[in-house]
């Protein structure tokens, strides 16, 4: 009832100015730590990062890894076990996207050319993945890694896992490494993530195409059925993948990543490798010896992360998914079981029991503010061999090829759909559209993959921006990106209609009205929203991404209190398309919470039940810089503003200096 409803949540800091600081800078009365960074040993033995590059590869196997990206904090109870409420002891999960090899890793920056230096790529493959550390309280609320933990692990793009549901032991899948389709090496490009209620980590593999190459003259290997597959993913034949890791060797560790017809069968080569990738990710983070399981039936794309609705008893447990690309999709996860609290501590066996089992939708967002959620099932909607785009054999086909099932379905393709969060107050699912510049004018005739602007994704206008050495360029299409919001029909998350609007839509203040649709100001102006999540107490943070404001400030992390779907209304968005957007931001209720140092994206975030630690990562600071010719300096110059050290990606710690919790 009403009647105990908790207070309202109020921010309680100084916003922080933008700025190009080589720095994080918080508010006033807030203080930063760097829990680890790229290179640091997990166990005692191992020698303490260098700043040279001359850690071994298969030192990486016990190093925190490259490109810190999406994190989780799990309580960590006195007998091992996950305790939700514990905020002293933990473990912390932090997915190690890609590397930044050009910067830190290596002695000389990446050694580029026709083929890759075996060495390089190794370190390469043993940086990318998962660390899990344990962490415990220090000084008042600041935290520490505790090295030597048993709970220390790394899981990179070599480790073996198992594939489970709809997709285990399908054709698609069979490979020289296992010809029956039950299992495969490695998880790369893990972007965001999720949790589940019974205690794991859950992280998600989006741009595999990074390391992932295919042959000129490979159609003609292949059925057809096979080659619109692999276009539709965005792997066209004689198509060189950026990290060249199929050029370093004959060894099996460097051939997989062909996704290439080179044997007589499947089973004698990598032809499937991509199939292997794309998949949300299961690791137990309380037992490290736990095989990390790839769960089929959550869909394969561009796996940004994949979110829970808060899990109730007698209700099946709900995840909702974005497609990270250009015009992609946006999805939700309905498990056939229904939760039972019983089976928290439950580990990969509770994860087989909720998450292999259930059904797949793709989301419709109609212009009225109503949305669908269209079911992904073989044999329904059309999904079966009848269906002339692509014949589709059975639901492991239609789980590896969840973008042809949703094209067939006419799903809304988004502005590029990163982040998912779900508000714990009132159930709301919020998903971060950091930007498309495919949005063409409304007037115009749009070609190749260029869309005109749509209700949910409405905006098309031009921004002027000037990059580091001083040249202006014009972007176009959606520069700044949006934050979608959607309402389960009757309250239930298995629904399949909805009600949306959009939450805030990101702008420079200065901007015209029709562009600035949210009203923001200088305290909480933001272009490109990636990373987004709900503290437990439903405060919601958003993170930046580059994007269209770097000229003007680096990225940074703002903290909301928002409202719910239809506080707004109805607007106009500049090129003329109507949208239902929330109501207008003010100070109170979205404020600029800290901004990141130089060249970084600010992503990944956890906060304690309590609300007095919060993490955060930076990753790739310096991005745009040389080895040569650093743009930061960053985390050695958070302490010494003449520091000479290379850039490197690493998870910080935020705590009130008067131990209070955070934002409010
Ligand atoms: Fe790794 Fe979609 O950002
Ligand atoms: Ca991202
Ligand atoms: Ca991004
Ligand atoms: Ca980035």
């Amino acid at each position: 009832g009403s009647d105990d409803a908790p207070a309202p949540l109020q921010l309680g800091f100084k916003a922080v100015a933008k700025n190009k600081n080589d720095l994080v800078t918080v508010p006033e009365g807030y203080q930063v730590s760097i829990l680890h960074a790229l290179g640091d040993p997990l166990q005692f033995g191992e020698e303490s990062w260098k700043d040279d590059g001359s850690e071994t590869a298969d030192s990486y196997n016990r190093r925190i890894g490259d490109g810190h990206d999406g994190m989780y904090y799990f309580g960590l109870s006195d007998d091992g076990k996950f305790n939700a409420d514990r905020s002293d002891r933990g473990l912390l999960a932090v997915n190690h996207e890609y590397v930044v090899a050009p910067y830190a890793l290596h002695p000389n920056g990446m050694t580029k050319g026709a083929t890759r230096v075996p060495s390089e790529v190794e370190k390469e493959i043993y940086a990318h993945g998962i660390s899990v550390v344990e962490v415990k309280r220090s000084t008042g609320n600041d935290m520490v890694m505790v090295r030597g933990s048993r709970f220390n692990r790394r899981v990179t793009s070599a480790t073996e896992m198992v594939f489970t549901g709809p997709v285990k032991g399908n054709a698609l899948v069979k490979t020289k490494f296992s010809p029956d389709g039950l299992k495969t090496r490695g998880t790369n490009n893990n972007c965001a993530n999720g949790y589940t209620p019974w205690g794991t980590y859950i992280t998600c593999e989006e741009n595999w195409l990074n390391v992932v190459g295919r042959a000129a003259g490979d159609d003609a290997q292949r059925d057809a059925k096979e080659v619109v597959a692999l276009k539709r993913y965005g792997l066209p034949e004689n198509r060189k993948s950026p990290y060249l890791w199929d050029t370093a060797g004959t060894d099996d560790l460097f051939v997989r990543w062909t996704s290439s017809v080179t044997g007589a069968a499947a089973t004698d080569d990598y032809r499937n490798i991509a199939n292997t990738f794309g998949w949300v990710v299961e690791i137990d983070p309380f037992n490290p010896t736990s095989t990390p399981a790839k769960r089929s039936a959550l869909g394969r794309f561009n796996h940004e992360g994949a979110w829970p609705a808060p899990a109730v008893a007698g209700k099946p447990i709900v995840m909702y998914m974005g497609d990270d690309a250009r015009n992609e999709y946006i999805y939700k996860f309905v498990s056939k079981a229904v939760w039972d609290p019983k089976d928290v501590n439950g580990g990969m066996a509770a994860g087989a029991k909720y998450l292999d089992e259930g059904t797949l939708y793709v989301a419709k967002f109609n212009a009225d503010g109503t949305g669908q959620w269209l079911e992904l099932t073989y044999g329904k909607n059309g999904l079966d061999a009848s269906n002339a785009a692509y014949p589709f054999a059975d639901q492991g086909d239609v789980v590896t090829h969840a973008r042809l099932a949703a094209d067939k379905l006419g799903a809304t393709k988004m502005d590029r759909p990163e982040w998912g969060a779900v508000n714990p107050l009132n159930g709301e699912a919020y998903m971060t559209l950091t930007n498309n510049s495919n949005r063409v004018d409304p007037g115009a005739s749009p070609t190749g993959s260029q869309l005109k602007p749509d209700a949910a994704n409405p905006r098309y206008y031009s921004d002027n921006y000037t990059n580091a050495d001083g040249t202006t360029k014009t972007n176009k299409g959606n520069p700044h990106g949006h934050i979608i919001r959607w309402r389960e029909n009757a309250g239930s998350v298995a629904a399949t209609a909805f009600a949306w609007d959009i939450y805030l839509f990101g702008a420079e203040a200065d901007a015209a009205a029709n562009v600035n649709l949210s009203g923001l100001t200088a305290v909480n102006d933001f272009s490109s929203p990636d990373g987004l999540y709900f503290d437990p107490r439903g405060l919601l943070w958003i993170q930046t991404d580059d994007g269209a404001y770097t000229d003007v400030t680096n990225c940074m992390m703002l903290a909301a209190v928002p409202g719910q779907v239809g506080d707004g209304g109805v607007a106009t968005a500049a090129g003329g398309t109507a949208t239902r957007k929330g109501a207008n931001a003010s100070a109170d209720t979205v404020r600029r919470f800290l901004v990141g140092p130089k060249d970084c994206e600010i992503t990944g975030i956890a906060v304690t039940p309590d609300g007095k630690t919060l993490f955060f990562n930076v990753q790739h600071p310096g991005e745009d810089g040389s080895l040569a010719s650093p743009s930061s300096r960053w985390p050695a110059s958070q302490a010494n503003p003449s520091a000479t050290q290379r850039p490197r990606s690493a998870t910080v710690v935020v705590t009130r200096k008067d131990g209070g919790a955070i934002g409010l």
